[in-house]
C-alpha cells in the first residue's frame, strides 16, 4: 500500500471547482470576448472578419441583429487593461457598426462555502475532497453537512498531545502520509505477537482497512501528500488484532487495554459478522477490560487534565471517522477540565446537529425534554466546534446511580396478527440510594424466542410519550432456535427525561405469516442522576430550537399558500 493514498475511496468524488479567476471591485477584469456588431452581412462574413482578427470562434447572437460574440478559445489569461489595439482594429473597420469588450466579475455558486473563506489552508492535494471535514458541495453533497471540524481546528484543537489506538489489521506506519504521526511505542501486534503491527500484503489491498481509520484520523496536514486526518496533530498506535483465523476473547480484551497509560482512545471499526442475521457481542473478559477503561483509566486521564473526543460520523459509504481533539490544560486561564466518559456522552447528545439530514421513513421528534432526535440518525451529526466550546465551560455531570425499574418474567404470548402489549409503572427508585429522576441510558433486558427472528419487532414508549423502536425487521435473520437471552437492547432517546411513570413495551410480527413466539422476560433498567446535568442549558436551547421550528412553520405555511395559489392560477389557463 505505500505510496497510494490512504484517504477512503468514497470522499473521492466529482470536485466541483469554483467559477473563473475573477474581478475585485477595484480593478477591473477584461476578458478575450468581444461582441461585435456589423453594418450588414450573415454569418459567412462574421466568421471571415473573426479569422482576420486572430479569433478562435464567432457565434450569431439571438437577441441582437447581426450580432456576435468573437472569442478565442481554450483557456486565456483574463487581462487587466483593455486590449486597446484590438479593439482600436475592430472598431476601425469600415464592416463594423461597433466592438465591445467583455468584462468579466465575480459569480457565486449559492451556498457554495469556499474553504479559504474559513481560512484553512492545506497544501494536501486531497484535502479538497474530504468533504466530512468542510463541506462546500464539492462531492455533489449537501454544503454544510460535514463534521464542522474548522471550527475546533481555529480554535487550537488539533489533536496534539493525543494518542489514538487503531485496533484493526494493521497500520502501513512506513507511509509517507503517516510516519511523522506514528506512535511505535505504544503499538503492538497481537496477531503475530511482535511489536511491529505492519499489515499482511495481498493483492487485493484485503488489509488496508486499518492504515484508512490511521489516516482518516491522523494524515499528517501541511505535508503535500494525500489528504488531512481529523486531528492531523494527533499520534495514532498501531493495534494489529485482526486478519487472523479466529477472534478470542482475550486478544479483543488485550487490545482494549493495551498501554493505557499512553493511549487515549481507542478505535475499534468492526464488529460481529455484518451479514443481518448474527446476533452476538462483547465476551467476558472484554466487557470487563472495557469497564476497567471507562472507570479506572478514564478517571487517570482526567487527573492529567487531559479532553479526548471521540467522533463516529457514518457518511454515504458507511464511513466511520474518529476524531480525537485536544484541550489544553487551561489551569492557567483559572480552570482544569475534568471530563468523563459521560460527560462525553451529554456533550454530544447536546451540541450534535439535525443538520440536514432526511430520513423518509421516521420522523425527527422531540423527547420529553426537547432534545430532537431520530431513529436512523440518533441527535444528528457531530459538530466539533460547538463540542469543543462547549467543553470549555463544562461542568461535570453528578453521580450516576442504577435502577431497575421493573421486571415481567410471566411468559407472554405474542399474537400472529397484531401485539403484545405490556406496561411497567415504576418510581424509579424514589425514597431510595439509587433514586434515578434524569435519564441517561435505558436498557430493556429481554428474553424473546419466535418461529423467525427476524420478524420480530419491538418498541418502547416512556412515560414522556418518547418511543424508541428497540427491534425492527432483519428480513435475513430466520433464526426459529435461539431468540434472544437477556439482550439489552439499549436506548439513548428518553436522555434527560423523568422516568417515573408507566413504560409501555410493544412486541408483533412485520410479516403477515402465521407465526409464533413467547417473551419470557422484560427487564427495566435505568441508569441516570438524580439531580439536573443542566436542566437550564436543555430549557434554553430547546426554546431558542422551538423559535426557530415556528419559523420554519411558518416559512413552510407561507410557501404553501403560494404553490396552492400558482396552481389555482395554472389550472384556470
Ligand atoms: C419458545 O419457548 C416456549 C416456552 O419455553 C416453547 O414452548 C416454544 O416452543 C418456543 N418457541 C419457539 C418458536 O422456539
Ligand atoms: C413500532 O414502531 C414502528 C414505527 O413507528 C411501527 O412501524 C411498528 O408497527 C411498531 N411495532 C409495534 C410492535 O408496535
Amino acid at each position: 500500500m505505500k505510496g497510494g493514498c490512504i484517504t477512503p475511496g468514497t470522499i473521492a468524488g466529482l470536485f466541483c471547482p469554483g467559477l473563473l479567476l475573477l474581478a475585485s471591485a477595484e480593478i477591473a477584469v477584461y476578458t478575450n470576448h468581444f461582441l461585435v456588431e456589423l453594418h450588414r452581412g450573415g454569418e459567412p462574413e462574421a466568421k471571415q472578419l473573426a479569422a482576420e482578427y486572430g479569433f478562435s470562434g464567432v457565434r450569431k447572437l439571438p437577441f441582437i441583429d447581426a450580432g456576435y460574440h468573437f472569442y478565442h478559445n481554450g483557456i486565456s489569461r483574463a487581462r487587466r487593461r483593455r486590449s486597446l489595439q484590438h479593439k482600436l482594429h475592430l472598431e476601425k473597420d469600415p464592416r463594423i457598426k461597433k466592438a465591445v469588450q467583455q468584462e468579466g466579475f465575480g459569480r457565486k455558486k449559492r451556498g457554495y462555502r469556499e474553504i479559504n473563506e474559513i481560512d484553512i489552508n492545506m497544501n494536501d492535494p486531497l484535502f479538497t475532497k474530504q468533504w466530512y471535514l468542510i463541506n462546500t458541495g464539492q462531492a455533489d453533497g449537501t454544503p454544510g453537512l460535514d463534521l464542522n471540524v474548522a471550527e475546533a481546528w481555529e480554535l487550537g484543537y488539533t489533536g496534539k498531545g493525543v494518542t489514538i489506538g487503531i485496533m484493526d489489521d494493521g497500520i502501513d506506519y512506513l507511509h509517507p502520509d503517516l510516519a511523522s504521526n506514528y506512535n511505535a511505542k505504544a503499538s503492538y501486534d497481537f496477531s503475530s505477537n511482535d511489536p511491529y503491527p505492519y499489515p499482511r500484503y495481498t493483492d487485493d489491498w484485503f488489509n488496508s482497512h486499518g492504515t484508512r481509520c490511521a489516516g482518516e484520523v491522523s494524515a499528517a496536514a501541511n505535508n503535500n501528500i494525500c489528504g488531512v486526518g481529523v486531528a492531523y496533530n494527533s499520534k495514532v498506535a498501531g493495534i494489529r488484532m485482526l486478519d487472523q483465523p479466529f477472534m478470542t476473547d482475550i486478544i479483543e480484551a488485550s487490545s482494549i487495554s493495551h498501554m493505557p497509560q499512553v493511549i487515549d482512545i481507542y478505535s475499534a471499526s468492526w464488529g460481529p459478522t455484518d451479514n443481518g442475521k448474527t446476533v452476538d457481542g462483547p465476551r467476558e473478559l472484554t466487557l470487563q477490560a472495557m469497564a476497567d477503561g471507562v472507570n479506572k483509566v478514564m478517571f487517570l486521564l482526567n487527573k492529567l487534565g487531559k479532553m479526548t473526543v471521540l467522533l463516529t460520523h457514518t457518511g454515504d459509504g458507511a464511513q466511520i471517522l474518529f476524531t480525537a481533539l485536544y484541550m489544553e490544560d487551561f489551569s492557567e486561564a483559572g480552570f482544569i477540565l475534568d471530563l468523563t466518559w459521560r460527560d462525553m456522552q451529554h456533550l454530544t447528545v447536546l451540541t450534535s446537529k439535525r443538520n440536514q439530514l432526511h430520513d423518509e421513513v421516521h420522523q425527527w421528534r422531540r423527547n420529553g425534554v426537547g432534545l430532537e432526535f431520530n431513529h436512523l440518525f440518533g441527535y444528528g451529526v457531530l459538530d466539533a466546534g460547538a463540542m469543543v466550546k462547549m467543553a470549555k465551560d463544562w461542568k461535570t455531570v453528578p453521580e450516576r446511580f442504577h435502577c431497575v425499574g421493573g421486571s415481567i418474567q410471566e411468559p407472554e404470548k405474542i399474537p400472529s396478527s397484531g401485539k403484545l402489549v405490556l406496561t411497567l409503572t415504576t418510581d424509579a427508585c424514589e425514597g431510595k440510594e439509587n433514586f434515578v429522576r434524569y435519564l441517561e441510558h435505558v436498557q430493556a433486558v429481554i428474553t424473546v424466542n419466535s418461529t423467525r427472528r427476524g420478524d420480530l419487532n419491538i418498541n418502547m414508549t416512556s412515560p414522556m410519550g418518547t418511543k424508541s423502536i428497540l427491534l425492527s425487521r432483519r428480513p435475513r435473520d430466520d433464526d426459529s432456535k435461539v431468540g434472544f437471552d437477556k439482550w439489552p437492547f439499549m436506548t439513548t432517546h428518553t436522555w434527560g427525561e423523568d422516568p417515573r411513570g408507566t413504560w409501555v413495551l410493544e412486541v408483533g410480527f412485520v410479516d403477515s405469516m402465521p407465526q409464533r413466539g413467547v417473551l419470557k422476560e422484560w427487564t427495566l433498567m435505568l441508569h441516570g442522576t438524580q439531580s439536573a446535568p443542566y436542566i437550564d442549558q436543555i430549557v434554553r436551547d430547546y426554546q431558542s430550537k422551538l423559535a426557530m421550528s415556528k419559523k420554519e412553520e411558518l416559512e413552510e405555511e407561507l410557501d404553501e399558500a403560494v404553490e396552492r395559489s400558482l396552481k389555482s392560477i395554472l389550472s384556470k389557463n
